[in-house]
């Protein structure tokens, strides 16, 4: 089994619809796909149209992993089933904080989807603690959509930064253009430049589009509305892309 998370430092950059649309992808392409909803605001349960989970205690990696398994949903799509969120996640960096291995506990928790799945793709709340700490420690890749400005690259100096002086392994990190408008001089400028930073930077490039935007409407993965528009044909060429490592 393979642990794929989206993650950013920051926030609104499009983890979640990369999420939603690479789960679909991984499905499609047979994997049978876990997709897990770690963000309390909850937006990638909302566009599979999961409600929220319910309720659990968390007091230990045992209980956490019943409670997660008790919250599987089947999704509208063949080979996919989510875990949506729960408020209570806001409550994880507190459990964690408390357990011995603080750092690795959600590797250990995870490993109990094994027999069941392929693939496990982890959809990520913005920003950098301790649960980042153990997605960071549990994923074999972390994709990161990268705006191409100045603020996004400088985000993705401090996390490159953070693995170094972790001694994290990069090569599981795999940035990718986000949000791209190719008319943006600003944006072919860093697409230019921003690559050379780091070895696992992913070829493929995801376009601005309002067709992502509408996935809030139509609530479904934009690979299963819209499976021909630009934006959907660069998240299948992502999940190609990636394929190799999700590959158990
Ligand atoms: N390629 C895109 N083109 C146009 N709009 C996009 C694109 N990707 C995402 N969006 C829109 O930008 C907003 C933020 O996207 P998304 O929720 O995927 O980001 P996020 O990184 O998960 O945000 P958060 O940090 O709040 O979880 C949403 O309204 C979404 O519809
Ligand atoms: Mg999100």
């Amino acid at each position: 089994m393979k642990i794929i998370s989206s993650y950013s430092i920051k926030g609104g950059v499009g983890k979640t619809a990369l999420s939603v649309n690479l789960s679909y992808a991984l499905a499609e392409a047979g994997r049978r796909t876990l997709l897990i909803d770690l963000d309390p605001q909850g937006a990638a349960s909302f566009y599979f149209r999961v409600e929220s989970a319910k309720k659990f205690k968390m007091r230990d990696a045992n209980s956490m992993a019943e409670g997660l398994r008790a919250n599987i949903r089947e999704s509208d799509f063949p080979g996919l089933d989510i875990i949506p969120s729960n408020l209570e996640y806001r409550r994880l960096d507190i459990l964690l904080d408390g357990m011995a291995k603080s750092r690795k506990q959600l590797r250990s928790v995870l490993e109990e989807f094994k027999p069941d799945y392929d693939v496990i793709v982890m959809d990520c709340p913005p920003n950098i603690t301790l649960l980042s700490e153990n997605v960071f420690r549990a994923s074999d890749s972390i994709l990161v959509p990268v705006i191409p400005t100045v603020l996004s690259r400088r985000t993705l100096e401090q996390l490159l930064g953070f693995f170094r002086d972790e001694e994290l392994p990069g090569k599981r990190l795999r940035p990718f253009f986000s949000m791209v408008q190719k008319r943006n001089k600003m944006h072919r400028e860093l697409m230019a430049e921003l690559p050379a930073s780091h070895p696992g930077f992913l070829k493929t490039a995801i376009p601005f589009s309002v067709d992502v935007e509408k996935m809030g409407l139509r609530r479904m993965p934009l690979l299963a509305s819209s499976p021909s528009s630009e934006a959907a044909r660069a998240y299948r060429a992502l999940c190609d892309e990636i394929l190799p490592s999700a590959t158990p």
